[in-house]
């Protein structure tokens, strides 16, 4: 291994972060020798409960079940706004940027209370009541926040459907989940060009009968299709509403919302997070990894569509009572200094982004970063995927100008929060590394026979206990959870990446172990994005694989089998790529597609894919043992015909 760089924590921010290192050393000590003081503690400081909670934590690891604050009562709404307004109710709550540079504005906490309850009022006339599923599929517009705390005030469970997904994966995500009603746009604005939201969600209800209401949100004004006795404008409709709304008392353990991820296998999973333990992990490190101080200017680029964009652009802020700026646009357009300028012009104070999108913004040169006045941020933050070292420099001594720590925050949408990461003002960083775990946290690294490695070592990722906000379940599928997460190390929870520890007890991840690929901070399985392909008439067969990519973390490789008769050509594999941009999204766009005449199968019919993420990867010298395959030929055609990557 070679060498690695430790930065200090700068002596200056470490005396004015809320926690130092003795803090960190003497907190996490507590909340893993008396969990049940430090949370119920913490639950306390964090959080506005309605009716207090007497129980802290019950688990069963062993069968995927944990409940926190399981007695105590609360609403998340409330939580995010109304206990703000006596001190902030004309603070600003959200600012949002434009796609067009010369579109902004401010939102204050005493607005958002009125936009939040009139929607609450129109969702409630339409018939969703407590426990109801809502669909959310929309740009990264104010009314997107709006519609996740409309839901939170009236105890309804938001589905957030990421507005880049297509039609076709819009509607397996309602139908799994059963929503009854959708929110969405007109169209969408990113990068100067439009998208067809509203189309999108005609198509999707096509086979969708059960939605009764569409509620559409005015973005461009564009001509769309209208169903008029589905279909209701967002703006008409919340202004004939009342600007009260009594918030729904809610259980710490009722669900709060549901989030499609990507796993290994089959469809996506709807990740199942509730209420007390979600809010409290998000505020928390809200405030302690970003180490946010009051009338901060926090600025996540994720969309809401993900779990970085619940987590810390609505949750973790609104319920600190932080400024969080919500931005449409992507971080090239008009050109590669528009995050830099978003900072200059709303004097950011904290960033926090993929290192995909730092990695682009390196490429397209410093002067983009260097022309722009950054004085004002205080704080970088990155998440998504493993961050190379190089990336990881340029943004600490370019971005930051060696002012601003850099936290490597590592969590998955079914944790909620984050898990590993550095706070600011108590652990020294090293490039590449998440560094150490969260308050409660206790991540153990296992062996191939299933046993805790100690001290240094390399192995699969698990954690020892549940955190408070730890995925409840799988909605509509129970047993796929307890399959998922808590079969592999019976008693832990499985991450599926896998990590290293080093002599200073840092974590290094090193990525997923299972077939799930992370495209440019996107999670995506292996197996959605074969059955986009195999949809083509053409096709026999396809298995994909993830390869190293410069800019992307990891690309797209799909192997393809054509049936008997049928001849590789470039309109094919135009059509193939179309296929599944139209089945899944544009991030599901292969990067290579290589025609295979046969896949390395074992002689029971698995493909093997290490071979394959080989191949791939150019790691020619290191295919390992080809003897067990049905047809060892099929690998040497395979690397005669690789692609170049
Ligand atoms: C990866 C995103 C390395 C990891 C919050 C994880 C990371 C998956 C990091 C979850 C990081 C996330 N360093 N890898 N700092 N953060 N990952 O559910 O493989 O979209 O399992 O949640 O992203 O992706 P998800």
């Amino acid at each position: 291994m070679s060498e690695v760089h430790i930065h200090p924590v700068p002596a200056e921010f470490a005396s004015r972060a809320h926690i130092d290192a003795g803090d960190y050393e003497k907190l996490y000590r507590e909340s893993i020798e008396n969990p049940e003081a430090f949370w119920s503690r913490q639950a306390q400081d964090f959080l506005q409960w309605e009716k207090p909670f007497t129980r802290v934590v019950e688990e069963d690891l062993k069968k995927g079940h944990t409940a926190w604050f399981a007695d105590g009562e609360l609403n998340v709404a409330v939580n995010c706004i109304d206990r703000h307004l006596p001190a902030r109710a004309e603070q600003t709550a959200l600012i949002w940027e434009g796609d067009d540079p010369a579109d902004s504005k401010n939102i204050t906490y005493s607005e958002l209370h009125e936009q939040v309850c009139r929607l609450a009022n129109l969702l409630k006339e339409r018939g969703v009541k407590k426990g109801d599923r809502v669909c959310i599929y929309m740009p990264m517009i104010p009314e997107a926040a709006y519609a996740m705390l409309a839901c939170a005030r009236i105890g309804a469970v938001h589905s957030v459907v990421f507005g880049g997904f297509s039609p076709g994966s819009l509607r397996d995500r309602i139908l799994d989940s059963d929503c009854r009603l959708v929110i969405t746009a007109d169209e969408g604005v990113r990068g100067g060009k439009t998208v067809p939201l509203k189309a999108n969600v005609d198509k999707a209800l096509a086979d969708c009968p059960n939605v009764h209401t569409a509620i559409v949100v005015k973005r461009t004004g564009a001509d769309v299709g209208w169903n008029g006795e589905r279909d209701i404008w967002y703006a008409e409709s919340v202004a004939e509403q009342s600007s009260d709304c009594a918030p729904e008392p809610m259980n710490a353990e009722d669900p709060l919302f549901i989030l499609y991820t990507s796993g290994s296998t089959g469809k996506p999973k709807g990740v199942l997070h509730t209420t007390a333990g979600y809010l409290l992990m998000c505020t928390m490190t809200f405030k302690y990894a970003f180490d946010y101080k009051e009338g901060d200017i926090f600025w996540c680029t994720a969309d809401v569509g993900w779990i970085t964009g619940h987590s810390y652009i609505v949750y973790g802020p609104l319920s600190t009572g932080a400024i969080s700026l919500i931005f449409e646009g992507v971080p090239t357009y008009p050109d590669a200094s528009r995050c830099w300028q978003v900072v200059e012009k709303h004097k950011v104070n904290s960033f926090y982004t993929a290192p995909t999108a730092i990695r682009a913004l390196m490429g397209a040169g410093d002067e983009f970063v260097t022309k722009t006045d950054r004085s004002s941020l205080k704080l970088l933050g990155t998440v998504g995927e493993p961050i190379n070292p190089e990336a990881w420099e340029w943004y600490y001594k370019v971005v930051g100008e060696e002012r601003c720590p850099i936290i490597d925050t590592w969590w998955q949408t079914e944790t909620g929060a984050h898990l590993i990461t550095p706070l600011p003002g108590a652990i020294d960083m090293k490039a590449g590394s998440a560094t150490k775990p969260f308050f409660g946290v206790q991540p153990a690294l296992m062996d191939d026979q299933g046993r805790e490695i100690d001290g240094e070592g390399a192995g699969a990722l698990v954690m020892k206990a549940s955190w408070p906000s730890m995925i409840r379940s799988v909605y509509g599928d129970h047993q796929r959870m307890i399959d998922t997460y808590f079969s592999a190390y019976p008693g832990y929870y499985f991450t599926g990446d896998g990590a290293r520890r080093d002599a200073d007890g840092y974590y290094w991840i090193t990525g997923r172990m299972d077939d799930v690929l992370n495209v440019s901070g996107h999670r995506l399985g292996t197996a959605e994005i074969e059955s986009a392909i195999v949809l083509h008439d053409d096709t026999a067969e396809a298995a994909v694989v993830g390869y190293p990519h410069d800019i992307k973390g990891q690309g797209i490789y799909a192997y393809v089998t054509l049936k008997a008769g049928h001849e590789p050509n470039e309109e094919l594999r135009q059509e193939l790529i179309d296929l599944c941009v139209k089945e899944i999204g544009s991030i599901a766009k292969p990067d290579i597609i290589q025609w295979a005449p046969g896949l390395p199968k074992t002689r029971s019919g698995k493909i093997m894919r290490r071979i394959l993420r080989k191949i791939a990867g150019n790691e020619l010298d290191s295919l390992g043992d080809t003897s067990t395959l049905a047809d060892p030929s099929v690998v040497e055609e395979l690397i005669e015909h690789r692609a170049n990557c």
